[in-house]
């Protein structure tokens, strides 16, 4: 069974949308609140501990219910059961897509080519468990008998982005054990990192799915390396383990089948923090809250696949996007969690959303000749606000941003709280309402401003408004918020991704420049430079001299 193809252009409801676009784009959310003044209520969804309010959006009932016809004229639903059910819907890899099953309850059943995989996915956890408690407990040692400080993850990408990001944002759950991430192939960054590490009592986690990577693999050489230079070879299986799909290549590379922790050619890389490639944050944080992380993600999960898309967080979001995406010509979004821990969230996000719906073919093989992935960028707030926030404000472009926020901090400093969460209110009305010209003038008639100064301040200081934003409101901070915050946004690309007809979850675009390098890495070993345009081989010449 395939995707449904369907070019989102062609449907009812996309023509409905075009001329309803027409009648709301100048409209100013100031005047859709007073018109309605319930609309926080019937824009907004309450589940579990979060509450999503989307009515600082440019939309009203009309386009909500336009955007869900949609999403079910593109044959969404049908297409949740294919995901959800194992189907190939990876196309071009052929490969099912089922990092949902890895956080589903042991009694679940999720078949693949006929075979129900949750035992494996069992058999994995349990391994991962036993592992984590004999580190932090410090009964598995290092060589020489002392217990592990620090752990290392190598990798890059999904194995990089996703345990580096939950081990930043459940810092305040973690145990005595350092954590560091070694990714880019600079090698400035792995020697930085090497430097302050004591080889008895560090272990190494090398992270790549293929196993074939090669910022992976020459950091993980370089590693053991150092390593070897400090300690006996034989040492090296009691300091190095491995999480991959590619056994042949990890046992090749000199690990022990035992150190290995699988994972599976349905997971994606960018997906993967739920399976072993999150064993760092299991180490970080202990395995209970690793799992109460994966709980997390099922519950998104179920409220994913199970409720009307009228009340459907990653559905409405989805929508959203395409809304400014391919209405409002809108490039770019940002995401502003109101807490320092999330503050690799839109790092990782860019990764989520840019390298699944960064396509411009469609599922039927054609060229799109419609705008697809949106650009995703930000910081926390309120280091934010001091920083690009005046360009969301009184800039020239229309960016719909996303502020999520906990009621709760972890330390409970209630002052410092209060001032967060009061600039995390304000922005949001601050961007929705803008300054009008009166407003401005009687602010600068109280200065005692002479006449002409007045006028001449004027213009700079009206903001219009009207600019969109979502506000997340979530109890607080834990591990199982995260699980399905994170789960969110996976669900919503997918959701994205279907209403674009493209296929989501490969990344071909990557192979080009991996293709070249390799190229280009031989030219700078053997010193012969090839045929190149004028300013690479420029660049290449200027490097090699
Ligand atoms: O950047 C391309 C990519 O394939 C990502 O999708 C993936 O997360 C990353 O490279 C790392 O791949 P691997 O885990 O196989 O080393």
């Amino acid at each position: 069974m395939t995707l449904p193809a369907i070019n989102p252009t062609t449907t009812k409801a996309w023509e409905a949308l075009k001329s309803h676009f027409e009648n709301i784009k100048d409209v100013h959310l100031k005047d859709l609140f007073t018109k309605h003044t319930n609309r926080a209520n019937t824009l907004s969804i309450s589940w579990n501990d979060f509450y999503v309010d989307y009515s600082k959006n440019r939309i009203d009932e009309t386009t909500k219910k336009l955007l869900v016809d949609l999403a079910k004229e593109v044959k969404l639903d049908e297409a949740i059961q294919q995901y959800f059910g194992g189907s190939i819907i990876n196309e071009t890899e052929e490969r099912a897509v089922l990092h949902s099953a890895l956080r589903a309850p042991s009694n679940h059943t999720v078949t693949v080519d006929g075979k129900n995989v949750i035992p494996e996915v069992t058999a994995v956890k349990e391994k991962i468990k036993r592992f984590s408690d004999q580190i932090i407990s410090g009964s598995l040692t290092g060589h020489t008998g002392k217990a592990f400080t620090d752990i290392v993850n190598i990798g890059i990408g999904g194995s990089d982005l996703g345990p580096a990001m939950i081990t930043e944002s459940l810092e305040f759950y973690k145990n005595h054990l350092n954590v560091h991430f070694i990714s880019n192939v600079d090698g400035d960054h792995v020697h930085q990192n090497l430097k302050g590490l004591d080889p008895e009592t560090t272990l190494f986690v090398v992270v790549s799915k293929t196993f074939s990577t090669q910022e992976t693999l020459s950091n993980a050489t370089t590693a053991r390396n150092w390593f070897v230079q400090h300690a006996p070879k034989e040492a090296v299986s009691k300091h190095f383990v491995a999480v991959s799909s590619n056994i042949p290549n990890v046992t090749n590379f000199g690990i022990a089948e035992d150190n290995i922790f699988p994972l599976w050619d349905w997971v994606g890389g960018r997906f993967s923090l739920w399976s072993a490639v999150g064993l760092s944050i299991s180490l970080s944080v202990g395995y209970e809250n690793f799992e109460t992380l994966l709980e997390g993600a099922h519950e998104m999960d179920e409220h994913f696949k199970n409720t009307a898309f009228e009340e459907n967080i990653p559905v409405i979001l989805g929508m959203l996007s395409i809304w400014y995406n391919n209405f409002f010509n809108a490039e770019s979004e940002a995401i502003i969690p109101y807490s320092q821990y999330l503050h690799r969230l839109p790092a990782y996000l860019q990764q989520g959303i840019m390298e699944s719906n960064g396509k411009s073919v469609d599922r039927n093989g054609d060229p799109v000749d419609y705008q697809t992935g949106t650009i995703i960028w930000g910081e926390p707030g309120t280091n934010a606000q001091h920083a690009f926030f005046q360009l969301i404000h009184q800039g020239t472009k229309l960016i719909p941003a996303e502020f999520i926020g906990f009621k709760h901090s972890l330390f409970e400093d209630q002052d410092h709280q209060d001032k967060l969460m009061a600039n995390f209110f304000a922005q949001t009305e601050a961007l929705m309402n803008g300054k009008t010209e009166a407003e401005v003038l009687d602010e600068l008639k109280s200065k005692n401003l002479s006449e002409e100064k007045l006028k001449q301040l004027t213009p700079f200081k009206i903001f219009d408004g009207n600019k969109p934003t979502t506000t997340l409101l979530i109890d607080k901070l834990t591990p199982k918020s995260l699980g399905a915050l994170v789960s969110m946004y996976e669900q919503r690309i997918f959701v994205q991704g279907i209403v674009w007809n493209i296929f989501s979850y490969d990344q071909w675009g990557v192979e080009l420049g991996k293709q070249l390098a390799t190229k280009i890495l031989s030219e700078i070993n053997t010193t012969q430079v090839s045929d190149h345009d004028s300013s690479t081989q420029a660049l290449l010449k200027r490097y090699l001299n």
